[in-house]
């Protein structure tokens, strides 16, 4: 046992004995006799948070993450003074904090220990800095597992590893490399089936540890500012993470194009060659809705320019490219050359933008277009001019998506690759120092981005794309995992990294298909589109500097495969849809891993590669040159092997087949899985007919298909589609309700549905209680029907 006497030499300071409390509506605040506070909020029945000061005075309390219409209320708040420590209760949690030091415990009603403080809130003095570098540690309890932590490309169990928060710029990064761009300070414990969240909302660089150094103790701590986390209480992993999602927020629904495939490089210019590259897409039918300008198409790398000599008028290419299906996006970067006659720079020092050192001169670094200066976007100012700036690319040149690239910030030729910490922030009128704003730079850009767009883009739906992320980021932006390498080890964490995403309330992530840095061979590059348009956000991207990365630059197999895999994608569009409906509605992860899926189940506590696409879609890629196939694990219940219509029984390890031209895809029985008629691009098509895949149960499923106009805010005001279907398979009848709710006319009245493993012959069907003609509805034999108009029950009966 540590004493703290022990630790007080080693520079750790301790809160002693409590003094007094204060009890107000819905928080308790304790003071000790060294004048350390402790403020516990009650900001639901499972979600507490806890803030400690060291010297009795909290600071200003502001946070870029917590979103404004996080969810608060609870049922019951009650307090008791019991000998050695005071307890609280609320509906559904317990705290125990001790009258000795402070230390905590939470537990659930049944007195289960969830998280218990080891040392508790600790800190050190920060000579160097001011301020205190905060500490806290926590007993881990036994078989403890650990989740989330945004874009860490480990394996999904942190358990065992020690993680650091601090967003940087890290080209072809390896497995384990830390940290990467992202800080998502955020994970998920579980032990005894029970999980729960902690949310470290700290955005100075921030550390964890999990069981690394001390085999039963996960720590973390801060640089600078407030011990301050939030406690979310599961008890599944799935309630942690809508609860998370919650408090840091949920994406408005994209336009429904930004879920079609994009396809981006560095740099496709001069405009011939961009209509090279569309064109081929039309040309080989291989579906595409966006088409990407990286930094080569400004004026020497100025953002907000042109160079007029490879896009001599962007207005028009930009609607000759919308004209053929194609979405322009074009990429912008913090980093605004120095140069007196540049007007984005003149207004910029006209109206003080610019980040400053702390002695005053203009925070300056080298990226792509030389000597930069910064603005700081900490400052609202800042973010509305910014915002402004996108009038021209967006009202005017049509451009429908921004791209924000080296917003961690980057600075190269530097040994941090960032700014130094002495740099200044506005930080909303918080001053305060790089060390404090680092982690929300890249945020707070793509959000003034994200504002410009929503302004620009109306009546249409905004889009935007980060690099550089922290908590909350998902309220205004999509994001990519960054410079990645064409090698199979990065096709494995590719997939981690996303389904971590996932995990983090960032759903709306792909990797850059094929490998940024780095040649993929037509293999590799097959396997990662197979996995890619099972991604949330999908863009095959490459750094240019050797060969091509485009569908066709492999052979012709490659193509054929990615053409398959890129028309599925198409294909399930509503189901991806209505996935994104559930995440910016409910908080729900579009992609879930198998623990999230079944936690009750211990093998998928350590299970990396298998995921759950929506709810009813399991896939697991192929991680390996030459396989035939691999070993997975399939979760408990029944699953459809996609390809071959067997079902197999999960809750075990198995071989499954998967030439180059397949990936393991199971659907889950009972599902109805919607689909579109493949198109080259959103809306190319009337969609004249919504093709249903029923995969036959003994027993019930419920599904759903979300639509919309598929752009256009009319959903907020009720125009929206929301079907559910729901599935009872009996021995010889499958009855299949439909409930609709919302006041969109669906483009189509027709239904083609396909049954998947009726185990008897149809005799007959109802529809809506009426029985009609089997050659009125069937179609190719026994497996098909076409229903040609709304229905609200649609019975089968058979032998
Ligand atoms: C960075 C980005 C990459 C981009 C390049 C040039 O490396 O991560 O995606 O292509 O800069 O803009």
């Amino acid at each position: 046992m540590i004493t703290n006497t022990e630790l007080e030499y080693k520079g750790n300071l301790f809160p002693s004995q409590i003094t007094s409390h204060k009890k107000e509506v819905d928080k308790i605040t304790f003071y000790t006799k060294n004048n350390v506070a402790l403020q516990i909020s009650f900001l639901r029945d499972s979600v507490l948070r806890f803030r400690y000061a060291a010297e009795q005075d909290f600071e200003t309390d502001f946070s870029y993450a917590i979103c404004d219409d996080a969810t608060y209320g609870y049922n019951y708040l009650g307090i008791e003074e019991k000998e050695d420590h005071f307890t609280m209760h609320t509906s559904k949690l317990e705290v125990r904090v001790s009258k000795k030091d402070l230390r905590l415990a939470i537990l659930d009603l049944d007195g289960n220990i969830l998280n218990e403080d080891e040392l508790g809130f600790h800190w050190e003095e920060s000579y160097h800095y001011g301020g205190n570098i905060v500490k806290m540690s926590k007993f881990s309890q036994e078989s403890e597992s650990f989740y989330g932590m945004g874009d860490k490309p480990s394996q999904l169990n942190l358990r065992g590893k020690r993680i650091e928060n601090w967003v940087t710029d890290q080209f072809a990064y390896s497995k384990d490399q830390d940290p990467l761009y992202k800080s998502v300070p955020f994970y998920i414990g579980m032990h005894h089936d029970t999980a729960y969240g902690i949310f470290f909302d700290n955005t100075f660089k921030t550390h964890f540890d999990f069981c690394n150094e001390r085999r039963n103790i996960t720590s973390f701590w801060a640089d600078g500012g407030e011990m301050n986390y939030y406690f979310i209480y599961g008890p599944s992993v799935a309630e942690v993470v809508v609860g998370y999602t919650d408090l840091t927020g949920k994406p408005e629904l994209p336009p429904l194009w930004t879920l079609g495939f994009h396809q981006c490089k560095w740099s496709y210019y001069p405009e011939s060659k961009v209509k090279e590259v569309t064109n081929k897409f039309r040309e080989l039918q291989i579906p595409c809705d966006a088409i990407y300008l990286d930094i080569d198409y400004m004026d020497g790398f100025r953002c907000f320019t042109w160079n007029k000599d490879y896009f001599p008028d962007p207005k028009r290419m930009v609607a000759e490219l919308a004209e053929d299906g194609f979405k322009t996006i074009v990429i912008i970067d913090p980093g605004i050359k120095i140069d007196k006659d540049y007007w984005v720079y003149k207004e910029a020092v006209e109206n003080d933008y610019f980040c400053k050192r702390a002695d005053g001169p203009y925070m300056k670094g080298k990226v792509w277009p030389g000597e930069c200066n910064f603005p700081d976007f900490t400052n609202p100012k800042v973010r509305e001019w910014w915002s402004g700036l996108y009038k021209e690319l967006i009202a005017d040149i049509g451009v429908k998506g921004v791209w924000n690239d080296m917003n961690e910030p980057a600075v190269m030729e530097v040994p941090g690759k960032t700014f130094p910490d002495d740099v200044r922030h506005n930080y909303e009128g918080n001053f305060c120092s790089h060390r404090k704003a680092h982690n929300i730079y890249g945020m707070q850009m793509a959000r003034a981005t994200y504002e410009g767009l929503k302004k620009y883009s109306f009546p249409k739906r905004p889009f935007v794309i980060t690099r550089a992320a922290y908590s909350g980021t998902q309220r205004y932006t999509s994001s990519w995992t960054g410079d990645n390498v064409a090698t199979w080890e990065h096709l494995w964490i590719a997939n981690v990294q996303v389904l971590r995403m996932a995990m983090s309330g960032m759903s709306f992530t792909g990797s850059d298909i094929g490998g940024f840095a780095e040649q993929p061979s037509g293999e590799l590059f097959a396997r990662w589109i197979q996995l890619g348009v099972f991604h949330p956000f999908c863009r095959v991207h490459s750094s240019g500097d050797h060969g091509n990365q485009e569908p066709w630059s492999f052979d012709d197999e490659v193509t054929n495969i990615t053409r398959k895999f890129i028309e599925l994608r198409y294909q399930l569009l509503p189901y991806l849809y209505t996935m994104f409906y559930d995440y910016t509605e409910n908080g729900i992860p579009m992609l879930k891993s198998l623990v999230y899926f079944d936690q009750e189940d211990p093998h998928t506590h350590y299970r990396n590669d298998e995921f759950i696409f929506g709810n009813q879609i399991l896939v697991c890629p192929i991680l390996e040159p030459n396989s035939k196939g691999r070993r997975m694990y399939i979760p408990r219940g029944n699953w459809y092997n996609y390809w071959g219509g067997e079902v197999s029984k999960g809750g075990k390890e198995c071989w499954v087949e998967a030439d180059i031209d397949k990936i393991p895809i199971f659907i889950k029985e009972g599902a109805i899985i919607p689909k579109y008629p493949v198109q080259q691009y959103v809306g190319e098509k009337e969609i004249e007919e919504l093709t249903l895949d029923v995969y036959y149960k003994l027993g019930k499923e419920e599904s759903n298909v979300f639509e919309d106009a598929g752009d256009g805010y009319d959903y907020k005001k009720g125009r929206y589609s929301l079907r559910t279907f729901k599935l009872t398979g009996k021995e010889n009848q499958l009855i299949i309700q439909q409930f609709k709710e919302g006041k969109y006319e669906t483009p189509y009245d027709c239904f083609k549905i396909n049954l998947i493993g009726l185990p008897f012959k149809i005799h007959a069907v109802e529809i809506d209680n009426v029985e009609i003609l089997m050659e009125e509805v069937m179609i190719n034999g026994d497996g098909n029907m076409t229903i040609q108009k709304e229905f609200t029950q649609l019975h089968i009966k058979g032998f």
